[in-house]
C-alpha cells in the first residue's frame, strides 16, 4: 500500500482573509444584486487582461453561451470550429443556438486545436474559431492569429483554463474578438460560482451586456443604441424592452466582491503554480511520461499527466495507487477527455470520435492532477517518485 500524499484537485482556493473580508463587507449591509460590486470588477478584470470592456457572468459555461449567442445576433449563423477536447458547454452552446460544431484534433504539444487542421476546415460558411487553452497552456501560433485576421473570421478564446497564461508576453484572452473565463472554485481563481467575457469590440460588448440580462435594452450603455429601440417601439414601455430572446445569467455583488479580492493575488498565486509546474515536469519520467508540451508562457492550475504508451496495465496501476495514495485526478485531461464519445454527441456524429487520434489518446490515457499555490514541494516529489516507479514496475513485467 503506498504513502498517503494526499492531493486534491484543488485547496485554500478562497483563503481564511477573503472570508473575513466578505463577512466585513456583509456588515455593511450592502446591494446584493448587481452593482457597483460588478462594475468595479469588471474594470479591474479589463486592466488586468488588457481588453477594453468585460461582462461578469453566473459562470464560465453562461460567459460560453452569451458569447456565442451574441456572434449569432451580430455575424448570423454558420459553422463554428471547436476541438473535441474541450468543456461540454463550448459545443452545446453552438447547438443551443443552431450553429453547426465543426472538429479539428488537437496539438499534442499544447493540446489545443491542431492548426494545419483547423486552416483545412476553414470555408465560406465558417463563422468563427472557438479555441479552448487547455489546463494553462497557450494554444496560439501565428499562423493561425495571422489567417484568421486575414479571412476576417473572429477568433474566440475560451481561456476559462488559462488564464494568466501568455503568448509572446501578451496574456491569454487579449487575441480574440472575445475571450471567455471561468472563476468555479477549482480554477486559478474563484468567485465560487461565476464567469466573465472580455473584449474590446463596443457592439459586441453591449450586445452581451443585454443577453447577460434577459436581453433588456436598459442594460446598454450606449445611448444611440437605446434611442434606436425607443423610436422603433414608441408602444413599449422603456424599462421593459426585450431586444433578444435570452436569459439571467448575472451574478451577484457578494461574489464580485470576492472576485475583486481574489485578483489582487492572482499573479502571485499563479507564480507559484509556475514553479510547482517546473518541478513536477522536471522529476517525472520523460520515458514513460510525456514530458515535451510547449512550456512557454504556460500557467497550469493541474498536472497533465498522459501516459507515452497505451499501456493499459500502468494506466490501471495509476488509478489504483492515486487513490491509495489520497490524490485526487481526473481522467481524459480537460471535460473529461473526447466530447465526441458522450452521449449528447453520439447521437448526432455516431462515429466520428474516431477521427481524431490525439484526443482519443489523451481520453484513455490522459490525466489531470490539481496544482495549487500552497502545494508542497515534498508532496510533488513524492508523486512524480510514485509515478516513476509504477512506470518502471510495469516496464519490467513486459
Ligand atoms: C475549458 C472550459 N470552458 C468552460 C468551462 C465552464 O466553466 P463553468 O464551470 O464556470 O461553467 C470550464 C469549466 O471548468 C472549462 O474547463
Amino acid at each position: 500500500m503506498p504513502e498517503k500524499i494526499s492531493i486534491p484537485l484543488m485547496s485554500g482556493n478562497i483563503s481564511l482573509n477573503d472570508f473575513c473580508k466578505l463577512i466585513e463587507f456583509l456588515k455593511s449591509a450592502p446591494i446584493m444584486t448587481q452593482s457597483s460590486q460588478v462594475r468595479a470588477f469588471e474594470e479591474e478584470w479589463s486592466a488586468w487582461l488588457g481588453k477594453k470592456y468585460s461582462v461578469f457572468v453566473n459562470s464560465g459555461s453562461s460567459a460560453n453561451l452569451i458569447t456565442m449567442a451574441a456572434l449569432k445576433h451580430l455575424y448570423g449563423l454558420g459553422e463554428v470550429i471547436v476541438p473535441p477536447l474541450t468543456w461540454v458547454s463550448d459545443i452545446a452552446s453552438l447547438l443551443h443556438l443552431g450553429f453547426t460544431p465543426v472538429f479539428c484534433d488537437i496539438n499534442p504539444q499544447n493540446l489545443a486545436l491542431n492548426t494545419d487542421q483547423v486552416l483545412q476546415k476553414i470555408n465560406s460558411q465558417t463563422k468563427a474559431v472557438f479555441l479552448t487553452h487547455i489546463l494553462g497552456f497557450n494554444g496560439l501560433d501565428d499562423r493561425l492569429i495571422n489567417t484568421l485576421k486575414e479571412k476576417q473570421i473572429p477568433l474566440i478564446e475560451d481561456t476559462c483554463e488559462s488564464y494568466g497564461g501568455t503568448f509572446k508576453n501578451k496574456k491569454l484572452g487579449s487575441f480574440g474578438l472575445a475571450s471567455n473565463f471561468s472563476f468555479y472554485y477549482a480554477h486559478h481563481m474563484t468567485t465560487v460560482e461565476g464567469g466573465m467575457v472580455s473584449t474590446d469590440d463596443e457592439k459586441l460588448y453591449q450586445t452581451l451586456r443585454l443577453l447577460r440580462a434577459h436581453g433588456l435594452v436598459r442594460e446598454a450603455t450606449d445611448q444611440n443604441l437605446k434611442e434606436e429601440y425607443l423610436k422603433k417601439y414608441p408602444d413599449l414601455n422603456p424599462d421593459f424592452i426585450f431586444a433578444y430572446p435570452a436569459w439571467n445569467m448575472r451574478s451577484t455583488e457578494l461574489n464580485a466582491f470576492l472576485g475583486r479580492e481574489q485578483l489582487k493575488s492572482l499573479d502571485a498565486n499563479n507564480e507559484k503554480r509556475r514553479k510547482n509546474s517546473e518541478l513536477f515536469y522536471k522529476l517525472l519520467s520523460s520515458e514513460h511520461y510525456q514530458t515535451d508540451f510547449d512550456f512557454e508562457g504556460s500557467c497550469n492550475y493541474a498536472f497533465v499527466l498522459i501516459l507515452k504508451n497505451k499501456n493499459k496495465n500502468l494506466l490501471d496501476s495509476i488509478k489504483k495507487s492515486l487513490k491509495e495514495a489520497d490524490i485526487e485526478y481526473r481522467q481524459g485531461a480537460s471535460g473529461g477527455g473526447n466530447q465526441l464519445r458522450q452521449p449528447y454527441l453520439r447521437e448526432i456524429f455516431p462515429e466520428h470520435y474516431k477521427d481524431f487520434p490525439v484526443t482519443e489518446h489523451i481520453h484513455f490515457f490522459g490525466f489531470y492532477i490539481g496544482n495549487f499555490p500552497e502545494l508542497e514541494e515534498e508532496k510533488i516529489k513524492k508523486l512524480c517518485a510514485l509515478l516513476n516507479v509504477l512506470a518502471l514496475k510495469e516496464e519490467r513485467k513486459t
